[in-house]
């Protein structure tokens, strides 16, 4: 109920006052990974690879909340490497072994977050006690193992098949060498007793443009995804968000991007995406990106898909 009622107020400050204030934060922690995928913008190595430290990640979620944000995505890099066994970690947290993901979590629902996310390769076992976890598979085996790597699907999958927690979901990035698995990927959501929901989103161009997929082959994916959920398979983004995210200059007008944060591993922070700040809306594939925009018209179906993905029922 005091949710609700922070969500109705917000959206009064924002949409009666004109007020900008993020609802959501995405927080990278790290930019350190396990894995070198073909389309990542984030993952970093040697001097320009930021590790964010427990005081680190406290200064940004206290920062976020006082700017009104409520939900947290904790990015990187991949979160389940992240530690902090430094000597202040240890006597913040009390705890020899110093801090870890589980931490942060807790910190963010110390703070007054009312709801946590963590997204994943699943390289790992999945020990995020977010309320949401999203485990990123990006095709069946050849697929998922070509843009990812060799054998990180058996990985994914065998750590999915291991895990218990209750509201674990696919994202999927799809790219011109994996968008014929788009309907198999679904499939696998919709048929995995452990697996509740899938989203996907398109490759964004940070860097290279050829894993873009043409007009007409995004068209095809986003007819696949309206035919998938109207015979009930269980997608995340809504009829409506589809519809807009088949041409992203359809909407580029419209867009609410600053419903999101973003603070960097290295502490930038940027009031809304970063393919604002690299000057590339015009190729947005961000799901998201669609879906906030109907959240600021207060499209019901975006109200109901935000409304159910963070329950665990
Ligand atoms: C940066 S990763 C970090 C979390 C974790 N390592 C993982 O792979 O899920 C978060 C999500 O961003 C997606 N992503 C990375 N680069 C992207 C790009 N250029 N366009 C769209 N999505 C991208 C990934 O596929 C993944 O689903
Ligand atoms: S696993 Fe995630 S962070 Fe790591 S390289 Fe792939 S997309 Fe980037």
């Amino acid at each position: 109920m005091k949710e609700f009622f922070y969500y109705a107020w917000w959206f009064f400050q924002c949409k009666v006052l004109g007020r900008r204030k993020p609802l959501q934060s995405v927080i990278f922690i790290s930019d350190r990974c396990n894995l070198h995928c073909r389309h990542c913008f984030v993952v970093k190595e040697g001097p320009d690879c930021h590790i964010k430290t427990l005081a680190g990640v406290r200064r940004d979620l206290q920062y976020s909340y006082d700017a009104g944000s409520r939900i947290v995505d904790f990015e990187g890099g991949e979160p389940h490497l992240w530690r902090d066994d430094s000597p202040e970690a240890q006597a913040a947290t009390g705890n020899p072994a110093g801090a870890d993901l589980n931490t942060l979590v807790a910190m963010a629902r110390e703070i007054g977050y009312f709801s946590t996310t963590v997204t994943t390769n699943a390289q790992l076992p999945i020990t995020a006690q977010s309320d949401l976890v999203w485990v990123s598979l990006d095709g069946l085996q050849e697929a998922h193992d070509d843009q990812r790597g060799s054998g990180s699907f058996e990985r994914a999958l065998s750590h999915i098949d291991a895990c218990d927690h209750p509201n674990l979901n696919v994202n999927m990035t799809v790219t011109s060498r994996n968008f014929n698995d788009f309907e198999g990927v679904a499939r696998l959501v919709k048929e995995h007793p452990k697996l509740r929901r899938f989203s996907f989103s398109f490759y964004v161009p940070y860097q290279a443009r050829e894993l873009m997929v043409t007009p007409e082959t995004r068209s095809a994916v986003i007819d696949i995804a309206l035919r998938l959920k109207q015979t009930g398979y269980p997608l995340m983004n809504s009829e409506a968000g589809l519809k807009l995210l088949r041409d992203p200059k359809n909407y580029i007008g419209k867009r609410q991007c600053w419903i999101s944060n973003f603070i960097n591993s290295d502490g930038t922070r940027l009031a809304a995406c970063h393919g604002e700040s690299a000057g590339i809306c015009e190729d947005c594939g961000f799901g998201m990106g669609a879906e906030m925009t109907l959240l600021w018209s207060l499209h019901p179906a975006m109200v109901k898909a935000g409304l159910t993905v963070r329950s665990a029922k």
